[in-house]
């Protein structure tokens, strides 16, 4: 990760007494991320669909709360929203976008329930999101947005024809938001990592280079955070080479995706 990268954002390495809402922490990277936050001292606001799993995460945890949701509803999204601005006292200092629906889905088998559910899920309900939240985070002129891409959006990919687009938009709009948001006081930034060993990857069929655990995932998040990056990719045994692969001409990146991939 180039050293310039650091500093971009209002640093966030002292967890106590602070506050973060993870949308998508029912399981995986979410899950994990909050865990460390907590385990760092923060009090941590869980949202996902599976209520169970969000109640089985604050129960013996003390300052946090579950907020069960869909993100595709945008009434949801933003009721939780006031809900979370009453709980934490104040915009949290964390918002962190980790909900995220993945289909391995190739052009020849095209279905457009499946690529609109991928745009709803990792797009739509970021926007939801914004909507909600980004009133309360102006307002207090502080605070930070997370959202989590990937490496699957840096370019394409084979199998990857309905995500690795809504994870582009999501690349795109954390520039976006920067800019806007950055000399209001708020950090934002984005986070893309290779492959971690959740629920979502547990459908790949293939063998997964550099494969990570979800808590060396979230370690390196908080790692970011404390380091203001605006972005994250890891691990950098993998992302290396992927970034630079992003920088080929078209023809050598085609062939050398088919060529590494056999697609
Ligand atoms: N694992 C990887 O290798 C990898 C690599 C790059 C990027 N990512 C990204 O990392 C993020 C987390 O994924 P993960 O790998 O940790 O997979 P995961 O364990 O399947 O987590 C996905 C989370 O999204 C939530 N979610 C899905 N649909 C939702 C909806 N409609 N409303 C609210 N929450 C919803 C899920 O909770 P419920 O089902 O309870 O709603 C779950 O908490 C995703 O954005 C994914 O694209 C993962």
């Amino acid at each position: 990760m180039p050293l310039f990268s650091r500093g971009l954002n209002p640093l966030l390495a002292d967890w106590k007494g602070r506050s973060a809402w993870v949308v998508g922490a029912s399981s995986g990277i979410g899950r994990a991320t909050a865990e460390a936050l907590h385990g760092q001292g923060a009090r941590v606001i869980v949202s996902a669909r599976h209520g169970g799993a969000l109640q089985d995460f604050v129960r013996g945890r003390e300052g946090c709360l579950a907020l069960p949701l869909d993100v595709t509803d945008a009434a949801a999204v933003d009721a939780a929203a006031q809900a979370v601005l009453a709980h934490a006292g104040g915009a949290p200092d964390l918002i962190l976008y980790c909900a995220g629906h993945y289909r391995p889905l190739r052009a020849t088998e095209f279905d457009l329930a499946e690529m609109q559910h991928h745009l709803a899920v990792n797009y739509g309900g970021v926007l939801h999101l914004l909507d909600a939240a980004l009133p309360m985070l102006l307002q207090a002129g502080r605070g930070h947005l997370a959202l989590v891409g990937s490496v699957a959006g840096y370019r394409g990919l084979p199998m990857s024809l309905a995500y690795g687009p809504t994870k582009a938009a999501l690349n795109n709009l954390a520039e976006n938001l920067y800019l806007d948001l950055h000399g209001l006081g708020l950090g934002v930034s984005i986070i893309n990592p290779g492959f971690v060993d959740t629920p979502l990857t547990a459908q790949n069929s293939f063998s997964m280079p550099a494969l990570i655990g979800a808590d060396e995932a979230a370690r390196h998040m908080l790692q970011g955070w404390a380091q203001g990056r605006f972005e994250m990719n890891f691990p950098r045994r993998f992302t290396r080479w992927v970034r630079l692969l992003r920088c080929l001409p078209d023809a050598w990146y085609f062939s050398a995706v088919r060529r590494f991939t056999g697609a």
